[in-house]
């Protein structure tokens, strides 16, 4: 375990009803799964648990929710040490995902249910002394709130002279989301949403990116699913490509991006790599989640092997 102080993640938990098919279901079919286990989810609650598998000191900040259905979310966090202490509690019925695992492939397929279930404020991200932490990681959602707790913490290091940095995962809504990128140190941007953007290779991804981005732009990293990643050190304008992980099978790939997220954390800020070393574990960690089910095997990760780049 680590001595460095603690990650706080900032962003949503949900429960993930999870079934193992033989074959993706056929539309108004009955039929049996393989298997299957309800597990926590959501980006930046899986982020913890990943971080915390690699030896990480974790903090997860979202809305938790005072229903018996979410007991078995808070006592995985607390069995995991996960820390909870800051978050405020909610009446309402927590969010859970239907994920379809398809044995054969690998394959999920995620239907989330939300109902409009309410999303930490700025206020509440007041109440915690940021002086605690060393890294703040983000979900790039409720942007109108989320820019405001990004604005926090780097005045927090403007008064205070320290430097807790500052990562983003931006998946969706790039209209909405792309002010948050100008205020950050990291910036992982998914591929799915670059494809939106019709942006066709990590490198222009890249590129582009952080031809759009105010006023200040952060490292670019763009995981490209079985292709590898990428990175775009943009203070000293140096792209690199970072080959993919061939894991020996594919079981789940379930929260892979979000073990990636996790990854490239624990490098930069725990092992203090490089930016592309850091991709490269970041591969490795992703790449090794996608062997089983879970994310309890990512433990037995060895840190130490080395990664290549080309
Ligand atoms: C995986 C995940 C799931 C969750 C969904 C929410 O990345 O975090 O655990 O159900 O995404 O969008």
């Amino acid at each position: 375990m680590t001595t460095a102080k603690p990650v706080l993640c900032v962003g949503c938990t949900v429960i993930d009803f999870v079934t193992i098919n033989e074959s993706f279901p056929t539309e108004d079919t009955d039929r049996r799964c393989l298997d299957g286990y309800w597990q926590r989810g959501g980006n930046a609650s899986n982020v913890s648990t990943v971080l915390r598998l690699l030896g990480a000191n974790v903090e997860f900040f979202g809305m938790l929710s005072k229903s018996n259905g979410f007991r078995v979310l808070l006592d995985d966090l607390d069995r995991r040490g996960i820390g909870t202490q800051h978050c405020p509690k909610t009446e309402k019925d927590p969010p859970f995902s239907s994920v379809i695992i398809v044995k054969e492939t690998g394959s999920r397929t995620i239907v989330h249910c939300n109902k409009n279930y309410p999303y930490i404020t700025y206020e509440d991200f007041m109440k915690i002394d940021l002086d605690r932490y060393g890294w703040v990681h983000f979900e790039a959602r409720h942007a109108h709130e989320t820019i405001k707790m990004i604005k926090a913490v780097r005045e927090h290091n403007r008064i205070h002279g320290s430097s807790i940095r500052i990562s983003l995962d931006f998946e969706t809504m790039f209209e909405k989301n792309l002010p948050l990128c100008g205020l950050c140190n990291y910036v992982v941007f998914s591929s799915e949403l670059a494809k939106q953007q019709g942006w066709k290779s990590p490198r222009e991804t890249c590129y582009a990116l952080a031809s759009s981005v105010k006023p200040t732009c952060p490292s670019i990293i763009c995981p490209w699913g079985s292709t590898g990643a990428a990175c775009l050190d943009t203070a000293v304008n140096e792209f690199t490509n970072v080959a993919a992980l061939k894991p020996d099978r594919i079981v789940d790939t379930l929260g892979a991006g979000d073990s990636f997220m996790a990854g490239f954390i624990y490098a930069t800020y725990v092992m203090q790599s490089s930016l592309p070393d850091a991709v490269g574990f970041a591969n490795r960690v992703a790449g090794h989640k996608i062997t089983d089910f879970g994310y309890d095997h990512i433990a037995g990760l060895q840190k130490d092997d080395k990664f290549t780049t080309d």
